[in-house]
């Protein structure tokens, strides 16, 4: 009897205790240290003082998900497999004058450290409130503490008034959407950062209703839009842009534009950030590679402490109920100077070390 008694208290400890992952398994649930599936979509992730902090949009269940009710939510890890709730890193507004008032469309946020202003900033795709898409904004806030919480400062859009540097001056007649939005700022949809090796980040984004991607160099306190920028992937209607940097070169990853239906994914290389960059197609293979396996990108992760190892992070959607979309990691694998995703149940870290 006293052994049964000691047996079902164990078990009780046990289920209690959080999950200890020791590989990924794409696709699945994935559950905090209080056994909650993770709720950071459309995430990014800071790597803060050899700790990983992964920030996402925070859903809710049912379609109204689809819309901010609570901000953007930060977890962290230091193996990548077990993640711990650090609360809400940027919270709705319930004011109606904010930007940020709750039930806005606030995605695919993204977090950057100033090593200069020792400041965490987060950019992050904004809709207003009962605008539908049609604002494109993008928003920026900015902490003390990697966790939060995170300031709102402005929303606004992309590098008002300035020409993009890689088109003739001729074209200021033309019909492009870029010129029509010269003045007030370049529409932001889709969004990613990326600091480079020198410090100087980048707001890589979908612009002119999704048609083009801009690139645009920010200050050097993270802040605003310096005003050099470039229009790439013309008319091509890429979203979802991630990128990483590899040997010297720069790797994009983005997918096609058909809202939450997955689509086949993008991949392209350039030997500057300005380009040119040329693509070099679909970088998925195998079973459902034409769909992402049924995801979209969202981040490309160096992993630390690893030589040339990548993870792809996709968001596998669920509109209808948002709060249950998955996460679809896959480790990058190179192959004759393009990058590869295959699909696998299950896999871990030392994935990289055996193949590289
Ligand atoms: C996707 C985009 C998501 C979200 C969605 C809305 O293409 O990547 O972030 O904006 O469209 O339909």
């Amino acid at each position: 009897m006293k052994v049964l008694v000691f047996c079902i208290l164990l078990c009780s400890v046990f289920s209690m205790k959080a999950q200890n992952y020791q590989c990924f398994s794409p696709g699945q649930l994935w559950k905090d240290n209080n056994g909650v599936h993770i709720n950071a979509h459309g995430g990014g992730m800071l790597i803060y003082k050899k700790t990983y902090y992964w920030f996402g949009e925070h859903k809710i269940e049912g379609k109204t998900g689809n819309t901010a009710q609570v901000g953007v939510h930060c977890y962290s890890s230091k193996d990548l497999y077990n993640w711990t709730d650090e609360g809400i890193a940027l919270q709705v507004d319930d004011d109606m004058n904010s930007d940020i008032q709750k039930g806005c469309i606030l995605e695919r946020p993204k977090v950057i450290y100033n090593s200069k202003t020792k400041k965490f900033v987060m950019w992050f795709h904004l809709e207003l409130k009962g605008n539908g898409y049609r604002s494109a904004r993008a928003g920026i806030a900015i902490a003390n503490k990697v966790t939060g919480p995170y300031r709102f400062i402005r929303s606004t859009r992309a590098t008002p008034g300035c020409f993009p540097v890689n088109v003739d001056n001729n074209e200021i007649g033309g019909k492009h959407i870029y010129v029509r939005d010269l003045n007030n700022g370049q529409m932001v949809r889709d969004q990613q950062l990326f600091v480079d090796d020198d410090g100087v980040a980048y707001h890589i984004f979908a612009s002119e209703d999704n048609r083009t991607l801009h690139i645009a160099e920010l200050t050097d306190d993270y802040l605003d839009y310096t005003g050099k920028y470039v229009r790439v992937f013309e008319e091509r209607y890429m979203e979802a842009p991630a990128l990483f940097k590899k040997d010297g070169l720069y790797y994009f990853m983005g997918s096609g534009c058909t809202g939450w239906a997955p689509n086949a994914a993008r991949s392209a290389v350039a030997p500057s950030i300005w380009g040119p960059w040329t693509e070099l197609g679909n970088p998925c293979v195998g079973e459902n590679s034409e769909k992402t396996f049924y995801s979209q990108s969202t981040y490309i992760l160096p992993v630390q402490g690893k030589k040339n190892a990548f993870i792809y992070m996709g968001d596998r959607w669920k509109p209808n109920n948002p709060i249950d979309g998955r996460y679809i990691w896959l480790p990058i694998q190179f192959e004759e100077n393009k990058f590869k995703i295959k699909w696998m149940d299950q896999w871990d870290l030392n994935f990289f070390s055996s193949e590289y």
